[in-house]
């Protein structure tokens, strides 16, 4: 029998200190208008100094098996995608097992930045599938924050902090119908975070780094193509879609994705005005978002997409 991954439940957290574009102004030579025209971001949060994403995500993971009704010991896999870890190692996941109470199955990140949640998905997709795990959490937790130059008003004005989580269990129906990822490490000069510790220093500039109008580029027409693959892969039409859950990087990459596919705007879950980009935190917080507001439906279909550094990037047909 053809085993399928559904997802059983949504949870997310963000950090309590809310910071607008108004209050960046005060420091930094920008403004509320200039940062909402060109990326439709009002408002992130950031996490304090002492925060490391593992703390956010372990609350996120709190929420979605609370609403999934799974318990602790029934998790057999933990997946988590990220790209600011708290050390270089133990990996997150492992860090998040502990802090859980759990122990004894397979933990281990991901690393496809602003992907990193499709990543994690479509992995913890194929452990379940194959009857390798029962139930899984999938994971996507960043704090970029902590590799920003505050001084570059380029960079500093688009991201937030934040994590998102679902709990994958086996299921007869799919839940997971199509996904398909990709990378090219052609393009990585494009958005990077070059900074590594090598004999106690670190070497390299260990903040993120991005060409803006090289990334908006590349994201549009991988983006579309993606999706546009995994719809013909799977024998789906648009019309099916009920909603977009696109990685909020900017509202204009979200308007051109669902353009392509057909999709107006009522149809697309957008939270970066509230939180920017979250990086691997960004598909599960939307989902989260777009389930407990109510507008995500049980028997839904839903195409998350998402894309980052790397470049790495990916998009899922899921039956919700
Ligand atoms: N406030 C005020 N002015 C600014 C700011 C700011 N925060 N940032 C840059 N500027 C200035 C620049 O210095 C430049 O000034 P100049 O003309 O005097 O030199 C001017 O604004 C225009 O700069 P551009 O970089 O050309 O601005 P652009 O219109 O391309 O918008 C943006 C920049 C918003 C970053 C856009 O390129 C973009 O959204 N790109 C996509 C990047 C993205 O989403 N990255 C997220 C990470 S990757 C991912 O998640 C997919």
């Amino acid at each position: 029998m053809t085993r399928y991954a559904k997802i059983l439940g949504t949870g997310s957290y963000l950090p309590e200190n809310r910071v607008t574009n108004d209050d960046l102004s005060k420091t930094l030579d920008t403004s509320d208008e200039w940062i909402y025209s060109r990326t439709g971001i009002k408002a992130r949060h950031l996490a304090s100094v002492e925060q490391n994403t593992s703390d956010l995500a372990v609350i996120a993971a709190q929420r979605a098996l609370e609403t999934s009704g799974v318990t602790c010991d029934e998790i057999d896999l933990i997946v988590l995608a990220t790209s600011t870890p708290d050390v270089i190692f133990p990996s997150t996941a492992c860090i998040v097992q502990e802090k859980l109470g759990m122990n004894g199955f397979a933990a281990f990140d991901v690393q496809a930045v602003c992907a990193g949640f499709m990543y994690a998905l479509v992995t913890a997709n194929a452990y379940i599938s194959s009857g390798l795990a029962k139930k899984a959490l999938v994971i996507g937790a960043d704090t970029f924050s902590h590799i920003m130059d505050w001084t570059d008003r380029s960079t500093c004005v688009l991201f937030g902090d934040g994590a998102g989580a679902v709990v994958l269990g086996q299921s007869d129906e799919p839940g997971i119908i199509h996904a398909k990822l990709a990378a090219d490490g052609r393009y990585q000069h494009l958005l990077n975070t070059p900074g590594q510790v090598v004999h106690g220093e670190v070497v390299g500039r260990p903040f993120l780094q991005m060409n803006g109008q090289g990334v908006f580029k590349f994201a549009v027409k991988a983006l579309a193509k993606i999706a546009e693959d995994v719809l013909n892969e799977s024998g789906f039409k648009q019309e099916q879609i009920d909603w977009l859950v696109p990685h909020q990087a900017n509202v204009r990459i979200i308007e051109s994705t669902a353009k392509h596919l057909g999709l107006s705007m009522d149809k697309v879950i957008v939270t970066l005005d509230e939180q920017g980009n979250t990086s691997a935190a960004s598909v599960p917080l939307a989902l989260d978002f777009g389930v407990k507001s109510g507008q995500i439906k049980p028997g839904q279909h839903l195409m998350l997409e998402g894309i980052g550094g790397g470049f790495a990037w990916g998009a899922a047909l899921v039956k919700y």
